[in-house]
């Protein structure tokens, strides 16, 4: 008996499940799911099965064919992982629970009609990494558990449902479906109600479940892409024009690692306390509606959530831990479709938003040397407090050092094999490694490789990227410290990560009037770019420039991604002396709150208990 993650208590001695089907009816007068999941084994097993729920009442497990009640038993919660229900099986090859979420459960964000853009209807969506899936529905919530499932949503006839998965259909309710679930057949097939079915054919790890439910529309825009959000003419033509170019980084995507194996690759826009940047979940990646701006960044947000489809989706980390083989893969893949599309230089600029990025990473983890590892061990940790810029971009930074050492041919041919090799399966560190050192024999001798997986901060061949751009916007940013504002000819073409990466170069705190001079000639408090936007509000409340509070509130109550709230929050309760601003903040955090997503509430909490 032992757990396969420090996530989950799933139990390397019980079977994996490699099917779930949920029926699920979706309460929006009481933000509750109604639901069961008939959970399916590869094969007949007897004894304990571990299963991670949080947030969930189960009303009873039972013989799917008899209905007789199978016996269970469920932990207190444990504050991270969770509750750990432990099922008792005799000969069973499938169980079905019966269950209810709660409102509190952390992967769903349920709207009211006036937080939404149409204010008519409710809306709501799921974000189930890095370990909320089971507070939706109980599972082995692991990424080394992939599973199957297929589900069908009861919902109001007035909306409609997206999924991480084929959709099958949308029909009337069926009366003999009812008998799955705790709500009664009344209200499952009333007339105000429809039922959309989904299926989803590959394994796919728990994290990667996703639904949305809203009164959606779309708009094509590729052979096998849609852009889906609430359906405002305005906001839906806003996102097809943003992301006309994704059939062309698909295609990039398929040159460099192999075939795309899922199908249809649509993009759903969320409203804006989404509290990511994008998230990859396959078939339908959810995005922020901040990314749409009319320049560049959309498109690099795409080109990231599409990246996973191979590296995470394709091939998955077995646990947190690895949590690199994800997102460092992802971060590299993503540039080299950037680099395709839009040139190299565009490519070498994000390389150097990263590097800085990283960079700060290491002071923000100066008492915590170990999540500044690639591989770690989470333990104890809730994976979304320690989320941070390293697996990514030190990851990225691994790689491509890989790359500089055996070239870019050699290695996209390593590449194309890894995917290939390793496909739906989910792997760790030293599969990595040792698959590394038997394709690129004697490669360990070149390159550190344990210092690099195993080692704290940055390894001394990791590479500041160099091009005329990025060059020449670093030393701008240094002769601003000299007091040199840069001129308007030498800004005229600078878009949003232009002045992101001038805005992360100055210093942290500079004088008042410096933060006022810059704000008057180029407006930044108010730029649309909320990268650009908040980047110059941190500088503003770390100088203490009270002019611009009311700036950071306002943005503090419209958007609710982490990338956003989490620098904006830590700059105004972080230090001494900073009463006036840890007051704003928490007045700030009550009134905000019922807009953030359930994760992002978390976070915030998390930062005010370590400096409040
Ligand atoms: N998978 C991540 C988002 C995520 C990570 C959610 C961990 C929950 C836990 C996604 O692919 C991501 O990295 N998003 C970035 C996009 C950026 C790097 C272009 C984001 O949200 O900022
Ligand atoms: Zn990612």
């Amino acid at each position: 008996m032992a757990p396969i993650d420090p996530h989950s208590f799933t139990d390397s001695t019980h079977p994996l499940a490699t099917h779930v089907s949920l029926t699920l009816y979706v309460d929006f007068s009481t933000s509750t799911i109604h639901g069961s999941a008939l959970i399916s084994l590869p094969n007949p097993h007897s004894g304990a099965l571990s299963l991670d729920t949080r947030s969930l009442t189960i009303h009873s497990i039972r013989d799917p064919i008899s209905l007789s009640s199978i016996p269970y038993s469920i932990s207190p919660p444990d504050p991270i992982k969770g509750c750990h229900v432990t099922v008792s099986l005799s000969n069973h090859t499938s169980f079905l629970v019966l269950y209810s979420t709660s409102p509190s459960s952390s992967a769903l964000q349920w709207l009211l009609p006036w937080q939404t853009f149409n204010k008519k209807y409710p809306f709501v969506y799921t974000q189930c990494q890095a370990i909320h899936a089971r507070s939706v529905f109980p599972c082995q919530d692991t990424p080394a558990a992939r599973v199957r499932y297929s589900c069908r949503i009861n919902i109001p006839r007035q909306l409609s449902a997206v999924m991480s998965a084929r959709h099958v259909e949308r029909r009337a309710p069926l009366s003999q479906e009812a008998a799955a679930l705790v709500c009664d057949s009344s209200l499952w097939c009333s007339e105000e109600r429809v039922v959309e079915e989904f299926e989803m054919e590959q394994p796919v790890p728990p994290y990667l479940f996703a639904f949305a439910v809203g009164e959606l529309g779309f708009r094509e825009v590729g052979p096998r892409t849609r852009v889906y959000a609430e359906a405002v003419p305005g906001l839906l033509d806003d996102a097809a024009r943003e992301f006309a170019g994704t059939e062309d980084m698909i295609r990039q995507g398929e040159q460099l690692f192999g075939p795309y194996e899922w199908e249809r690759f649509d993009l759903l826009v969320l409203p804006p306390s989404f509290p990511y940047g994008g998230m990859e979940n396959p078939r339908m990646v959810f995005l922020t509606p901040t990314v749409i701006k009319g320049d560049a960044s959309g498109a690099q947000v795409v080109a990231h959530e599409l990246a996973h489809s191979w590296t995470g989706n394709l091939i998955t980390n077995k646990t947190n831990d690895h949590f690199w083989l994800n997102e460092g893969f992802t971060t590299y893949a993503e540039r080299r479709i950037v680099e395709a599309v839009q040139g190299e230089d565009r490519a070498t600029l994000n390389i150097g938003i990263g590097w800085k990025g990283l960079n700060e990473e290491m002071e923000r983890f100066q008492d915590k040397m170990e999540f500044t590892k690639l591989k770690t061990n989470q333990e104890g940790v809730d994976p979304d407090d320690v989320y941070s810029q390293v697996p990514y971009e030190k990851g990225f930074q691994f790689l491509w050092r890989i790359e500089r050492q055996i070239g870019r041919p050699a290695f996209d041919e390593f590449l194309k094999k890894y995917i290939a090799t390793f496909k739906f399966q989910s792997i760790d560190t030293q599969t990595f490694l040792d698959f590394l050192k038997a394709n690129i024999p004697g490669i360990e001798k070149d390159i550190d490789l344990e210092l690099w997986t195993e080692g704290t901060g940055i390894p001394p061949d990791a590479y500041e990227p160099v091009s005329n751009i990025y060059t020449n916007i670093v030393s701008l940013a240094n002769e601003f410290k000299l007091g040199r504002m840069p001129r308007e000819d030498e800004v005229a073409d600078w878009q949003g990560q232009e002045w992101e990466l001038y805005l992360e170069n100055l210093p942290k705190s500079v004088e008042t009037s410096q933060v006022l001079a810059l704000d008057e000639r180029y407006r930044l408090s108010e730029s649309k770019d909320y990268e650009v936007k908040v980047a110059f509000l941190q500088m503003a409340i770390s100088s203490k420039c009270r002019d611009k509070y009311g700036e950071v509130e306002k943005t503090l109550k419209e958007v609710g991604r982490m990338k956003y709230l989490r620098p904006l929050y830590t700059a105004l309760v972080q230090g001494t002396g900073k009463e006036e601003e840890k007051i704003l903040a928490e007045r700030v955090f009550a009134e905000a709150c019922d807009f953030y997503h359930p994760i992002a509430k978390g976070v915030v909490a998390s930062i005010f208990a370590k400096h409040l």
